[in-house]
């Protein structure tokens, strides 16, 4: 297996982080490989905010697990059994789970394709960041977190244009157990359905 795809086989949700700083080197490489992602247009609008504050992040990964609405997990349903998530575990305070830098993607509101621009970055970041051995997750409810007055002031004293929405958060952190095995995927056919 080339390394592209040992790196999209092998990612996993990291929701366990270990205290240890992302060295600018590798932040850059995941940054810069989120940037060569496809965007619609070639229009490139996508804004990177990122928040290597632990105050700010505990904040807003605060607010983001309050504006979780989803199903809780049963002992039958649940998201990850060794990276448990917001929904697998309720004493879990936040929903950047404690990592040390977070991404957040910002795209304009009126701009049709900002959601899959922010969140295909997003992916590319995950990969990159798995190839240097860092831990990320994909975390939604961005338009919530900063919708608020925390959020609003953050997001204007960094310089993201205030006509532009938050899409997505990337938590990154080296990963306190280190990487699980990838999750089973249900069965080819019934995903996959063929026309020739
Ligand atoms: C659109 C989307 C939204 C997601 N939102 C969250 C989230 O808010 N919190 C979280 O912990 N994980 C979130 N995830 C991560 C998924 O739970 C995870 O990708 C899925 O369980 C598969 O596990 P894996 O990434 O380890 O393969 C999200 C992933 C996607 C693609």
């Amino acid at each position: 297996m080339n390394d592209t795809l040992k790196s999209i086989f092998g990612r996993r949700s990291v929701r366990k982080f270990t205290e240890q700083k992302v060295d600018d080197e590798n932040l850059n490489i995941i940054v810069e490989a989120g940037l060569y992602a496809p965007n619609a247009g070639n229009r490139q609008t996508t804004a990177v905010l990122i928040s290597r504050n632990g105050e700010i992040n505990d904040k807003l990964g605060k607010i983001n697990k309050k504006a979780f609405k989803g199903r809780i997990s049963t002992t039958d349903s649940f998201i990850s059994k060794d990276n448990p998530s917001i929904a697998d575990d309720t004493t879990i305070e936040s929903g950047f789970y404690g990592a040390p830098v977070v991404i957040t993607l910002f795209g304009p509101k009126d701009f049709l394709y900002s959601v899959p621009d922010c969140w295909v970055m997003a992916e590319n970041m995950a990969l990159a960041a798995y190839s240097v051995g860092i831990g990320s997750c994909l975390i939604a409810r961005a338009e919530d977190t900063f919708d608020t007055d925390i959020g609003q002031k953050i997001q204007n004293e960094a310089g993201v244009p205030p006509d532009f929405v938050a899409r997505v958060h990337i938590a990154l952190g080296y990963p306190k157990d280190g990487f699980k095995e990838a999750k089973e995927r249900k069965r080819k056919d019934e995903r996959i359905l063929i026309v020739d």
